[in-house]
Parts: structure tokens; C-alpha cells; sequence
């Protein structure tokens, strides 16, 4: 089957990248949001991010044109009935996508594949609640999906081949390398990742090393191109406590502390500086929006004034 309709609910972060690429590869693209003023917002992102890349260059004014003609966003999962593949990319919700899944099965015809970008929840759950669970998997784009070449391919054990190979060939037009994965919780990528982020806080809590060097020795004693802390920076928002902390206690017997510490911690390693977020570079917060941060996070680094948080 060729995709050539594509539904994606959810026009956040990564649903937004997901429609991009789609239209940019010639898909006809239909985005789901929650309310007007969303699509409205995830309209004028796409737009705006596509603007700039016909500003850097990176994209023809022409091929801007035909992107952006191919995309829409409505309020109503009804109007995804003629889509080839959905994929889901709401809030990280189990019970939301579960109940998403049940509602798409009933709105779209019985070929099509529903699939759900989700980095923790169940897949097997999602398409247990649907009468097609054969065309139910996994795609995991990664976070920013225009720039990001990897998709992880999930399938669950009730997954058909011939929905997985849909999906591999989709991804390769897209541009992206596809690799395979089982329904189990953090796939490949975060299932190496958080267990290596979290070694990282605590040879930097257990005062080994500084943030700065920590990312040194990991850059050019591994060759890695980014450093643990440049990585949690980058992928902020993906590091969530449910995929952490799902990960962490799939893999150890966590203490109960690292889990709760993991959050507030993270917030402070992912500096604006890093994220680029909020207060511009080179800005620390001031004293009082760091206690009060550090009254509302609990934060470990109460005695140092490096921290740049300070959203109070
Ligand atoms: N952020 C990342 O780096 C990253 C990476 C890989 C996968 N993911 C996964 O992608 C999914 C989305 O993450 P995100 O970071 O884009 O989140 P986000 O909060 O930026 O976007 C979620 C969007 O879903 C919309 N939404 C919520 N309920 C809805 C509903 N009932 N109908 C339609 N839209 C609804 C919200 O309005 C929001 O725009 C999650 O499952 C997450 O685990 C995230």
C-alpha cells in the first residue's frame, strides 16, 4: 500500500515536525488539534517554520507553496476518514491514546494503519483497543523530526509484517533511516539513553566532575558528538519523568530518591543556555526566582548560585 493520506493528532512539538515532513514529501497532510485556537497555533508553526527554511535557503519558495497546500488542521478526528496512515502524537497519556485508538479504529476504513509516536506508553494497549490490531504499531520519530534522520519501527506481537514494511517504505520516503523494535518500554534508543543520562547526575551529584567536564571527556574521550548534559539539554522536553521513570525502574532497583530527585535535577541541568528556552544566554536567574525555584523543585543544588532556572 502506498501512504499517500496522512492523519497526525496532536500538533505539539513532535506532531508539528511529523506533519512538516509528511508534506514535505509530498503527502496530503490533515492535523488534529484539541480546540480552534490550537490548529490556529500549529497552522501559523508550520508556517513559520517553513519560512524559514525558504529564508536560510534550505527550501524553494515553490516547494514552500506545495508544502504548505498539502497541509490542514481541523478540530474533528472524523474528518481523518480517509487517511492511509494516522499517527497519534498527543500528550503522553495512556488512557488518552488508548481511548484515541478505540474512536480512530470506528472513524477510518479497515486498512488503515494507526499508528502512535508515543516514547512510553503501551502499544500493545493501544491496539488492544482496537478491532485492526494487525495495522497497529509504533513509530517513534525523535525530537527535531526534520533534522532528526532515525524513526524506531515498534511493532507488537500482534503487529502484521506486511503493516510494518507499509510503514519501513513510508519512513524511507520521508527521508528517514528506519530501524526495527518490539512493543517494550523505552524501545532502543531511550532504553540506552536514560540509563546513561542518569550515570551521568550521578557521577556529577557525587561531585567526580563538573557538568562542563563531564560533556568534555564524553565528546572526545568517546567521540561522541554531544555530551550528557548537552543531550538532556536538547531532548528536555522528551525526557519526561513517566519515560524516565519507567525506564529507570525497568532497568534497576532505582532508589526511590534518584526517581523523585531525577525531575527537579533535570530542570536544572537543561539550563536555558542549553535549551535555548526562556531567558536569553548568558542570564542567570536572580536570587529570588532561585529560591524560589529551589522552594518549589526541592533542588539538591540549593547551595549554588550556578543555577540558571529561576522560572519564578
Ligand atoms: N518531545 C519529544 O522529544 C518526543 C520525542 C519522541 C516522542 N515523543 C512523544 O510524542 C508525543 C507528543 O509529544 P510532544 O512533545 O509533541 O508533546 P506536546 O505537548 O508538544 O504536544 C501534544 C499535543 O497534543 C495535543 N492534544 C492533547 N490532547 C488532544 C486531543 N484530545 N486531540 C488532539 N490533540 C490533542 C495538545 O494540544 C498538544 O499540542 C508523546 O507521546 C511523546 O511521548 C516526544
Amino acid at each position: 500500500m502506498t501512504i499517500t493520506n496522512v492523519g497526525v493528532v496532536g500538533c505539539g512539538l513532535m506532531g508539528s515536525g511529523i506533519v512538516q515532513v509528511a508534506a514535505q514529501a509530498g503527502c496530503q497532510v490533515l492535523f488534529v488539534e484539541a480546540n480552534d485556537e490550537l490548529v490556529k497555533r500549529g497552522l501559523g508553526r508550520l508556517h513559520e517554520t517553513l519560512e524559514g527554511l525558504v529564508g536560510k535557503g534550505k527550501l524553494d519558495a515553490k516547494a514552500w507553496d506545495a508544502a504548505q497546500a498539502r497541509i490542514a488542521g481541523t478540530t474533528r478526528l472524523e474528518d481523518l476518514k480517509s487517511c492511509d496512515l494516522v499517527i497519534e502524537a498527543m500528550t503522553e497519556n495512556q488512557p488518552l491514546k488508548n481511548e484515541t485508538f478505540a474512536k480512530l479504529d470506528r472513524i477510518c476504513p479497515p486498512s488503515t494503519i494507526l499508528a502512535s509516536n508515543t516514547s512510553s506508553c503501551n502499544v500493545t494497549a493501544m491496539a488492544a483497543a482496537t478491532r485492526r490490531p494487525g495495522l497497529v504499531l509504533g513509530l517513534h520519530f525523535f525530537n527535531p523530526v526534520p533534522l532528526m534522520k532515525l524513526v524506531e519501527v515498534v511493532r507488537t506481537i500482534l503487529t502484521d509484517d506486511a503493516a510494518v514494511e507499509t510503514a519501513i517504505e513510508w519512513v524511507r520516503a520521508l527521508g528517514k533511516t528506519p530501524v526495527q523494535t518490539k512493543d517494550s518500554t523505552a524501545f532502543i534508543v531511550n532504553r540506552l539513553l536514560v540509563p546513561y543520562l542518569l550515570d551521568a547526575i550521578r557521577v556529577y551529584e557525587s561531585g567526580l566532575a563538573s557538568l562542563e567536564d563531564i560533556d568534555a571527556a564524553m565528546k572526545l574521550g568517546c567521540g561522541y558528538p554531544m555530551g550528557p548534559g548537552d543531550v538532556r539539554g536538547v531532548s528536555g522536553a522528551s525526557l519526561r519523568a513517566p519515560a524516565v521513570a519507567q525506564a529507570h525502574g525497568h532497568r534497576r532497583t532505582a532508589r526511590t530518591e534518584d526517581r523523585e530527585g531525577l525531575l527537579p535535577l533535570h530542570r536544572h541541568v537543561a539550563t536555558p543556555e542549553r535549551t535555548g528556552a526562556g531567558r536569553p544566554p548568558g542570564a542567570a536567574a536572580g536570587p529570588r526566582a532561585r529560591a524560589a525555584c529551589i522552594a518549589r523543585e526541592g533542588c539538591r543544588r540549593r547551595a549554588r548560585a550556578t543555577c540558571r532556572v529561576g522560572e519564578g
